[in-house]
């Protein structure tokens, strides 16, 4: 059985009419595109310098360096809240605040009415939903979320009342490499996944070339088809299936000692992106190649951030990089494999010590994002 991995090609959620109005959202390449595009409004409003959660994927600090912002931190607690004291000490030196919601989860009322009047203060919120896609209430001047994080398609909306079209103009043009390799690669994982078809070498080239083109080139403009695919996708069927799934999945592991959810319960209408939990009694990494063995393919968010001089001075981000790994529960996900990855945490984590890894051919597609 295989479980998790990447996004393979699935028509399964695919409806005829459009099923989200997406009315006032600029649609773009993706995450990077909507920070690229933020990034440079920023700097056109004379603003230099954001501040952002110690918590975070270092990609988003290399784009938004990249794009000629310096970047300071505030502290993050262990589950994911924000330290407002210390949050509010270095805002005060700073007029663009960054915030996550991580794993499709709201922060606490307190924390978001601090940031609404941050925003009526004049500082410019950046609010990141990348981990939690179409959100209602969101309260950012820009808000923007990442498709690829939820379903096979690339993509990223952003919400802004300021005018970007000349950000996103300046960057028209320019080639999107990216995206056929992708969409092979993504065909070509169901293909292998169902019927057999294929070898992982010639998978593994493709995904790393899609990686590669995605970090390298700076596109920002949306692709029409994947807009379209966007689109058309039950979105409503989508965060129910999460939901129940994420549901099942706590009642799973509730028993299992040394697995502990950093989010306990759902929220009113949150659509999850995983079950993050903390591990204890044996060493993450080790858990994670245990699963891999087994044809369970699950994600570290994130895992760089430990070999990132930029962010791997704050001991408490380095534990929680070291500790954490998110359970999947999205909507390709049965109750049987939930099951047998259930089964599997308890069993690796039962017999740490006794068994040895080997990296065993069922190892998944699976990579950091
Ligand atoms: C919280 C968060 N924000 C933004 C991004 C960037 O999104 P994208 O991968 O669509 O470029 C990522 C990517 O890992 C992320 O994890």
């Amino acid at each position: 059985m295989f479980v998790g991995g990447e996004f393979y090609a699935d028509t399964r959620w695919q409806v005829d009419r459009m099923a989200i109005s997406t009315d006032g959202m600029i649609f773009l390449n993706g995450g990077k595109a909507c920070l690229i595009v933020i990034s440079e409004c920023l700097l056109e409003h004379g603003i230099s310098k954001i501040l952002l959660p110690s918590y975070l994927c270092p990609t988003i600090v290399n784009t938004l360096e990249g794009c000629g912002l310096i970047c300071d931190y505030y502290p993050v607690r262990a589950d994911l809240s924000i330290d407002l004291n210390e949050l509010a000490r270095k805002a005060a030196h700073h007029r663009a605040v960054y915030f996550i919601n991580y794993f499709g989860f709201r922060h606490s009322a307190v924390v978001r009415e601090y940031l609404v009047g941050l925003r009526q203060q004049g500082v410019m919120v950046v609010e990141d939903n990348a981990q939690a896609g179409f959100v209602e209430k969101s309260i950012g001047d820009f808000v923007f979320n990442s498709m690829r994080k939820l379903v096979p398609y690339d993509g990223g909306y952003l919400v802004t009342s300021y005018d970007v079209t000349p950000y996103i103009k300046r960057h028209q043009g320019c080639p999107n490499r990216r995206l056929p390799v992708i969409r092979l690669y993504r065909k070509r994982l169901g293909d292998y996944l169902f019927e057999g078809i294929g070898g992982r070498g010639e998978m593994e080239g493709l995904y790393e070339q899609a990686e590669h083109d995605y970090e390298t080139d700076p596109v920002v403009e949306g692709d029409p088809q994947e807009r379209w695919q966007i689109e058309h996708l039950d979105w409503q069927a989508i965060r129910q299936v999460r939901r129940e799934n994420y549901r099942y999945l706590l009642g799973l592991i509730a028993e299992i000692p040394g697995v502990t959810p950093i989010f306990p319960a759902l929220q009113e209408e949150n659509m999850p992106m995983g079950l993050p939990v903390y591990v204890s009694r044996v060493p993450r990494d080790w858990l994670f190649d245990e699963l891999g063995n087994a044809g369970i393919g699950l994600t570290v968010h994130w895992d760089d951030l430990l070999r990132d001089p930029r962010l791997n001075e704050d001991a408490v981000a380095v534990d929680m990089a070291s500790r954490m790994l998110t359970l999947v529960i999205d909507q390709r996900t049965s109750h049987r494999q939930m099951d047998y990855l259930a089964e599997n945490l308890a069993s690796g984590i039962r017999n740490y010590g006794m068994s040895v890894n080997v990296p065993g051919k069922n190892e998944p597609f699976t990579f950091e994002q």
